[in-house]
């Protein structure tokens, strides 16, 4: 495994790939890995030849009063996990890397970019769009691959590739759980003893919903209360929403078309977000 810190090195260390003309994966983090990202690093492997891991603490995408100083680091842990995982290449940037003094051009993503985490982090999706975009031209990868955990980002990015005409196929890999159904999340670390036994309202709720569905139950607001009973548990719901997967709109009345219940949710001081995706099958 190369480990690279600027760009000028990325870019060489994958000159000899692109001739070869091998397929390049990409599977941007933000480091203090869990067993979601090597997940996205076994699509990678799977589908290509080469697989970049970035891990890059954003500021850009982390509002005033959010936990960007005490956000999870572990570079060594981080690099040994690559290593296990097969990472062909590590690119862990410094901030001055990515944002260097004069720097003054961001990328800005519309509607979808406003419901959801966008409607409660001012400018969080500008932040990712941001350097997502970035890493997208560092690397030109030929695929990257994103959590679905965080579905609201992946449709963001998605959108901005087309948007911005960027030959870059974006994978969204389904979210890795615990075995009692928390969602893993570089921010579960934040939870203490009782909070991690509470936060498991959050899995619950979506999983009851999610069992209604199959069951027949296609009434948005029927299925939306049958999670917000469990995840009010918790105590403070930022929001739980049903929304159309391609517009993120809410859905309103009967689910006749693939749609994710979304939530966000405080245990104690840390936000944790979830969602499923329920698919109406072919009539
Ligand atoms: O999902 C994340 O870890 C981050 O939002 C990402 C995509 C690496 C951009 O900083």
């Amino acid at each position: 495994m190369r480990i690279v810190a600027t760009v000028a090195a990325l870019r060489q260390a994958l000159t000899d790939a692109r001739l070869a003309g091998k397929r390049i994966g990409l599977v941007p983090t933000m480091g203090y890995l869990h067993d979601g990202h090597l997940e996205l690093v076994r699509a990678s492997r799977a589908q290509c030849d080469v697989t970049v891991l970035s891990i890059f603490v954003n500021p850009t995408q982390f509002g005033a009063n959010e936990d960007l100083s005490t956000y999870p680091r572990d570079l060594e842990r981080d690099e040994q996990m690559c290593r296990d995982a097969g990472v062909s290449i590590l690119f862990a940037p410094n901030v001055q890397e990515i944002y260097p003094a004069c720097f003054d051009t961001y990328v800005v993503p519309g509607e979808l970019a406003r419901p959801l985490c966008g409607a409660h982090r001012p400018g969080h999706f500008r932040g990712v769009a941001t350097v997502v975009c970035k890493l997208f031209n560092m690397v030109q990868p030929d695929v990257a691959f994103f959590g679905q955990k965080d579905f609201q980002q992946g449709a963001v990015v998605r959108r901005m590739t087309l948007d911005l005409n960027l030959p870059i196929e974006v994978v969204m890999v389904p979210t890795v759980r615990e075995p009692d159904g928390l969602a893993m999340s570089s921010r579960n670390r934040y939870l203490g003893e009782d909070e991690r036994r509470r936060a498991l309202a959050i899995s619950r709720g979506l999983s009851a919903a999610l069992d209604a569905f199959r069951g027949g139950e296609r009434d948005a607001g029927r299925l939306v209360a049958l999670a917000r009973e469990h995840v009010e548990s918790i105590g403070q719901i930022q929001y739980l929403d049903l929304v159309d997967c391609d517009t993120l709109n809410p859905v309103v009345g009967l689910v006749h078309r693939p749609a994710a219940l979304c939530v966000a949710a405080y245990v104690g001081s840390t936000r944790l977000i979830d969602n499923v995706i329920l698919t109406p099958p072919d009539p």
